[in-house]
């Protein structure tokens, strides 16, 4: 028996950063997935196959000696068996259509896939279930993390997210397509969120008036995201990149491509960690193929994603 799960990546449509010091958020599941695939077995093992890499440790293993790109994946793996079946193995196996490291929560998605399928091996799970455990897995390598992207990854949608807080569902119109461009620098999550909690530390008041501007321009932008109004939206998501620039999480490719689409699509803006990873560009019938075309002729990788209204998706196959 297979258990075989898949979560959408996510990209963050405004709130990157201030979230993590207890502002909102507002995120979108993206229609690109990362599928994990277990079964068990009596090898005592965990063994793990991924475009992350593979892994092959004994389930008592030390969680420190594995590689971190996959210790969310033995924490799941290691955890669940000791609850449930001390005396198995376990393969996973684990692919993506979506590239890793740069801001489109594949990190997030791989936790929420890989717990789910987990956790299906043993019977019926909650989605909520799988996403505590998700998040407890993405703290083994990224402590702080305010838990917003396993969320979307979970449940799907666009939604509001505020650390510690309740997260709410928006409806919105299906009337727009996001362009991702991708720099090809790869980041780190947990290092660039340390780097802006150095400069908060070192700038307290400038961060707290940042905060409080960032939550006024998320509700504007919320209220035209319900009317479908993509200019308004898309403005508001320029203006955050402002207040990214600030905080020092932009560099100068992303720059170069946000420049591209300048006055082409409604906004753009880096998204996710920022220090590298994509930036998107809110656009819709009348200019995604023209900011498509802008951000090629620069040489960059473009490509369109739409929201993924189903999240976390879940089967057994005999
Ligand atoms: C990373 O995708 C988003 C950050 O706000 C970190 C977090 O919310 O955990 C930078």
């Amino acid at each position: 028996m297979k258990s075989v799960s898949s979560a959408p990546g996510k990209v963050i449509l405004l709130g990157e950063h201030f979230i993590v010091y207890g502002g909102k958020a507002v995120l979108c599941a993206i229609d690109r997935r990362i599928r994990a695939e277990s079964e068990l077995d009596d090898s005592g093992r965990i063994r793990i196959e991924s475009s992350l890499g593979k892994a092959d440790v004994d389930i008592n293993a030390n969680l420190v000696e594995v590689d971190s790109a996959l210790r969310p994946v033995v924490f799941i793996a290691k955890k669940t068996l000791a609850e449930k079946s001390p005396v198995s193995g376990i393969r996973i196996s684990i692919t993506a259509d979506f590239p890793s490291g740069v801001g489109l929560g594949s990190s997030s998605a791989c936790c929420v896939a890989v717990a789910s399928s987990v956790l299906g091996l043993f019977g019926s799970h909650s989605r909520e279930q799988t996403l505590q455990l998700a998040i407890e897995a993405e703290r083994t390598i990224f402590e702080n993390t305010s838990g917003a992207d396993c969320n979307v990854c979970t449940y799907g949608g666009i939604i509001e997210y505020q650390r510690h807080g309740a997260t709410e569902r928006i409806q919105f119109e299906p009337g727009f397509t996001l362009v991702v461009a991708d720099s090809k620098m790869t980041h780190s999550t947990s290092d660039v969120v340390s780097r802006v909690k150095r400069y908060k530390d070192a700038n307290p008041a400038i961060f707290s008036l940042l905060c409080s501007q960032e939550e006024g321009l998320i509700e504007e932008a919320i209220a035209a995201l319900r009317e479908n109004n993509l200019a308004v939206v898309g403005s508001k998501m320029s203006q955050n990149q402002k207040f990214l620039e600030q905080i020092g999480v932009s560099n100068e490719t992303l720059r170069s491509m946000i420049r591209a689409v300048d006055g082409v699509a409604y906004g753009a803006k880096l998204t996710g960690a920022g220090d590298g990873g994509c930036i998107i560009a809110l656009t819709d019938g009348t200019n995604n193929s023209a900011s498509i075309e802008s951000l090629r002729r620069e040489n960059f990788e473009v490509f369109s994603v739409s929201v993924d209204t189903e999240g976390l998706q879940h089967k057994i196959v005999q």
